[in-house]
């Protein structure tokens, strides 16, 4: 399998920049190998898929709710994005469960509602600094995957270290290979075979600099990017360094 490299521009760009960024993605995607994503701020998704029509470079959300429809004031449901030309969505990212106090039961729940409405999953799980500093890393992750996934689950996982997002402070190749192992041991755990195929992707201060090495990683399925991805050159630099399925 391709590895994908997946762009979340969070809450960045106007319609326009967004639209120009998209196009410059995919006016290098030629030749690449990984699978192509980005992901912009809802009120972006339909103008972005139209400008990405007939290009590999896929579409996704950055959140979306649990329910189909309903009285809930300023959400989006899994429908709206896909009606909308997304085929891929972001969910239970780090930003969202501090920001917004998401649960891992929520977010499993929101899983649930991505695949029912034909978008494919981005579960995203990772500890925090103090959590890291206490040794408690594989634990956190560990239950926020028992808790988040679904089964079964048709979608990926991303592994952001809290403390790597943002920062420029990037995960060792010793910590990523780790805990992706461990993420592939749990996986397998709840899955079964199945567990061996889903991809895991790595994100946290993910640049062109050092996207080789970290792609390399036995266990990495792809990149989350979040700053570089707001440069078409420098996320295309990155998914040139993806390795090849
Ligand atoms: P940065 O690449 O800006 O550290 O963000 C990572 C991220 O949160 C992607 O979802």
């Amino acid at each position: 399998m391709p590895q994908l490299i997946a762009g979340n521009w969070k809450m960045h760009c106007l319609a326009a920049e967004a639209v120009a960024l998209a196009q410059g993605v995919a006016a290098g995607a030629q030749g690449i190998e990984a699978e192509l994503l980005v992901c912009p701020t809802a009120l972006h998704v339909e103008a972005v898929a139209r400008a990405l029509q007939g290009t590999p470079v896929a579409v996704g959300g950055q959140d979306c709710h649990q329910a189909k429809q309903g009285a809930h004031t300023g959400d989006i449901a899994g429908p709206m994005l896909r009606d909308a030309g997304a085929t891929w969505v972001i969910l239970g990212h780090s930003e969202r469960r501090q920001n917004h106090g998401e649960t891992d039961e929520l977010v499993r729940e929101k899983t649930l509602a991505a695949v029912a409405a034909g978008l494919t999953p981005i579960v995203c799980v990772g500890e925090n600094a103090d959590q890291r500093a206490g040794g408690q890393e594989t634990e956190v992750v560990g239950w926020q995957l028992a808790g988040s996934l679904p089964k079964p689950f048709a979608g990926v996982v991303a592994y952001e270290p809290i403390w790597a997002i943002g920062t420029g402070k990037t995960a060792t190749e010793e910590d990523v290979a780790l805990m992706h192992a461990f993420i592939r041991e749990e996986l397998v755990r709840q899955f079964g075979d199945d567990g061996q195929t889903i991809r895991i992707l790595y994100g946290g201060s993910v640049k062109a600099a050092n996207a080789a090495s970290l792609l390399a990683v036995p266990n990495v399925g792809g990149a989350l990017v979040g700053g570089a991805s707001l440069n078409a050159g420098e996320f295309l630099a990155i998914a040139r360094a993806a390795q090849a399925g």
